[in-house]
């Protein structure tokens, strides 16, 4: 009897720590979960701010860049034509009709110039400059401009139907479209640039080329002080899911291409 009583102790002293250890068990690994899954919404929410921050930025430096090139294209062009306009009236001789109407003639088209570039102008100040314009003519425009500012030879080749990337997509490409462009200008000293956009069903590819010196890009590779620009292009089309490379021989020239994958084009 006595025997039969403590053994019913022990299996209730043993039944009572297995629960408890199983209790015990089941808190921790109920607050570990919880931790765990706090933890994970934490970094998503942080994934969230650092792209919107990033897209942010982006339209920041495109905004900038526009206004660079505008104030450039008034001083460069704009006010040169003006100033010609208002020369060849300062200049009239009434006393000289045949000539009056040459001049007359010349003003005439100089401000009708001013005001179809001028026109061109306000188009690129839209607050929705890409979404108005599509990335197609707006990577185009981009090529013009610098056509335009002369010394460089320019080829735009489209391949396949144009269709809307995400407009989140399209920011950062055309962002990416601006710093390349950028580079050349600043460093390649190049003559031909080459601009290919090619739209295939699963997949969007922007190539940019120039046959400029070229660099060595190990420096890249080692993440030493190099400029912001190229990473800033890297991390901004790992960000959107897309590829992007970077290759470039010296004396030969530099090619930048990024591949935005896409889900179901719009047709
Ligand atoms: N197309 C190119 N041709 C020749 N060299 C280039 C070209 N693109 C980039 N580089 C070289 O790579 C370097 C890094 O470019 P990156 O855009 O990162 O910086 P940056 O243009 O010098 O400065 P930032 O873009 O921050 O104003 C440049 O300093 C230049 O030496
Ligand atoms: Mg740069």
């Amino acid at each position: 009897m006595q025997k039969e009583s403590r053994e019913i102790i022990i299996t209730l002293i043993a039944g009572t720590i297995i629960f408890l250890l199983l209790g015990a068990w089941m808190l921790s690994f109920l607050f570990l979960y919880r931790n765990r899954h706090r933890k994970h919404q934490q970094e998503k929410e942080q994934l969230r701010l650092s792209y919107e921050r990033e897209l942010l930025k982006a339209q920041l430096e495109i905004q900038e860049q526009t206004f660079k090139n505008i104030s450039q294209e008034i001083h460069d062009n704009i006010g040169q034509m003006l100033s010609l306009a208002k020369l060849n009236l300062a200049t009239m001789d009434l006393s000289q009709p045949d000539r009056l109407e040459q001049k007359i003639g010349d003003s005439k088209k100089l401000v009708a110039q001013a005001i179809a570039d001028l026109r061109n102008l306000s188009h690129g100040l839209s607050t929705d400059y890409i979404a108005d314009q599509g990335l197609v003519r707006a990577a185009e425009h981009e090529l013009e401009m610098i056509k335009k500012s002369g010394g460089y030879e320019t080829v735009f080749l489209l391949e396949g139907t144009p269709y809307p990337l995400d407009k989140q997509n399209e920011l950062i490409v055309y962002r990416i479209i601006q710093e390349t462009l950028n580079n050349i200008i600043k460093h390649a000293a190049s003559q031909k640039i080459i601009i290919h956009l090619r739209y295939r069903p699963e997949e969007f590819t922007l190539s940019i080329i120039d046959d400029g010196k070229g660099f060595d890009l190990t420096p890249l590779t080692n993440n030493s002080s190099f400029g912001l620009g190229i990473k800033n292009m890297h991390n901004r089309a790992r960000l959107i899911g897309a590829g992007f490379q970077i290759s470039s021989t010296l004396e030969q020239g530099t090619s930048v291409m990024i591949s935005v994958p896409v889900g179901t084009p719009i047709t």
